[in-house]
């Protein structure tokens, strides 16, 4: 039974969020595609027709729409939109606009990612977002894109997780196009696509006045390993300052890390460009002072004993997963004063042991958020349906519903009803026995 102290605000977006490689399937003009046939899925996976939305999107907004939700968000696979520099694909547009009507038609209100983690063939053999032209091409497909779907959507993310996209493409190696240990290539990129997002925030706004444009950021909490010791406090602080704050640095305060500096270039005009505060979250790593770990910052990264723990990747683990960290983000991002959506959560876990719990807790920090003040209007969780996790191919499960990529049958998680029962009842709802 829910008491009135439990209600979110009438309105709160309750969501799942997507990407086009990841769902769509046959996403064979982008980079991760091209990645993946130089065999680099660690577990020699193939994302084949990942959960076949190309064809049959529809049937998913189906389920998401009897869930309850009211949000989804998606991703446009720039790789089809703009097959080739310039040339412009009208069928591909075609789809997406039935897929936003679609949609719309359920309820369902799209919040469209221009840049999920993917982009042309082309576009990564110029340079990718190292190349001085990046930011020239990136907003002429923002500009494309606001035009031809502009009638049908008005919230947009520009980038998703640009902190994510470089450390693990230029720093880690394992997303294309990687480079180990390039800590300059790893801030430039970002400084680009920070220019990029502020272009794009730009180019959308001339075409479409009234939109709403952010950017998705992950967020990683990075606590001290011994919390009193000074060494400890010290490289958790770089860890967070080098992953979490380059970007919400230039756009939100206007100033970056300054051991960031010196490879980030001009900044000046990025600050301020965003309508809303969107962040992805999903763990924490206690931090310990590590001489012998020049390459994360003298940190060697580490789970609480004892903390719930994902499932484990092929040759990584995610680490503890932490969505008690979203009530400390919010605290970082309220005094900003824009709405602030938590754009993704979750967890890797195959067989619901902790998805559940995942939602109670997240749910509950958003709440208590709300109750002290913090103007948070949406979550989405990550994900839908099971689907292709990168480098981790099918071997990391994201879904309230499970899929079976070879058939493409879908069976319900325990944790989908759950999440069903928040977002129907707009409200905190005790975890089932
Ligand atoms: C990404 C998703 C990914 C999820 C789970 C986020 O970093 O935006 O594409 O599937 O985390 O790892």
């Amino acid at each position: 039974m829910t008491t009135p102290e439990m209600a979110f605000p009438p309105g709160f977006r309750w969501g799942v969020a997507t990407s086009s490689h990841q769902c769509e399937g046959a996403t064979l003009n982008n980079q991760w595609y091209a990645w993946e046939q130089a065999g680099h899925i660690k577990t020699g996976d193939h994302v084949g027709l990942a959960c076949d939305w190309w064809a049959h999107a529809e049937a998913d907004f189906d389920r998401a729409k009897d869930l309850g939700l009211n949000a989804l968000r998606l991703s446009l696979e720039w790789s089809r939109i703009e097959p080739r520099p310039g040339v412009w694909d009208a069928a591909a547009i075609a789809r997406y606009r039935a897929m936003l009507v679609a949609l719309r038609d359920r309820g369902l209100e799209p919040l469209v990612t221009l840049h999920h983690f993917t982009h042309p063939i082309w576009f990564e053999a110029l340079g990718g977002f190292l190349a001085p032209d990046a930011v020239a091409r990136f907003t002429r497909y923002a500009d494309f894109a606001a035009r031809e779907l502009g009638d049908l959507c008005d919230f947009w993310c520009t980038i998703n997780e640009p902190n994510v996209f470089c450390t693990v493409g230029y720093q880690i190696g394992d997303f294309p196009p990687g480079r180990q240990g390039d800590f300059r290539a790893t801030v430039r990129a970002q400084a680009t696509m920070a220019r990029a997002h502020a272009a794009a925030y730009h180019a959308i706004h001339a075409v479409q006045p009234q939109a709403r444009v952010g950017w998705a950021h992950q967020y990683n909490t990075f606590d001290p390993a011994r919390p009193t010791n000074p060494l400890d406090r010290t490289v958790a602080g770089w860890q967070d300052a080098a992953f979490n704050q380059f970007f919400p640095g230039a756009v939100l305060h206007g100033r970056v890390p300054a051991f960031m500096r010196p490879f980030a270039g001009n900044l000046r005009d990025v600050q301020g460009t965003y309508d809303f505060i969107g962040f992805n979250t999903y763990g924490r790593d206690l931090v310990r002072f590590d001489l012998t770990n020049p390459l994360e910052l003298f940190g060697r990264r580490s789970g609480a004993p004892g903390a719930p723990q994902p499932d484990a990747g092929v040759a990584t683990s995610y680490g503890e997963i932490y969505p008690a960290g979203i009530g400390r983000i919010i605290a970082q991002l309220a005094g900003l004063g824009k709405p602030i959506y938590v754009t993704e959560n979750g967890v890797a876990d195959r067989d619901d042991r902790l998805r559940p719990w995942v939602l109670a807790t997240a749910t509950r920090a958003i709440y208590d958020a709300i109750q002290g003040g913090a103007d948070v209007r949406g979550y989405y969780h990550w994900s839908l349906v099971d689907n292709f996790e990168w480098a981790e191919g099918w071997g990391l499960r994201f879904g309230l519903i499970a899929l079976d990529p070879q058939t493409q049958a879908r069976t319900p998680r325990p944790s989908a009803a759950y999440y069903a029962a928040i977002a129907r009842a707009n409200a905190l709802v005790p975890l089932p026995e």
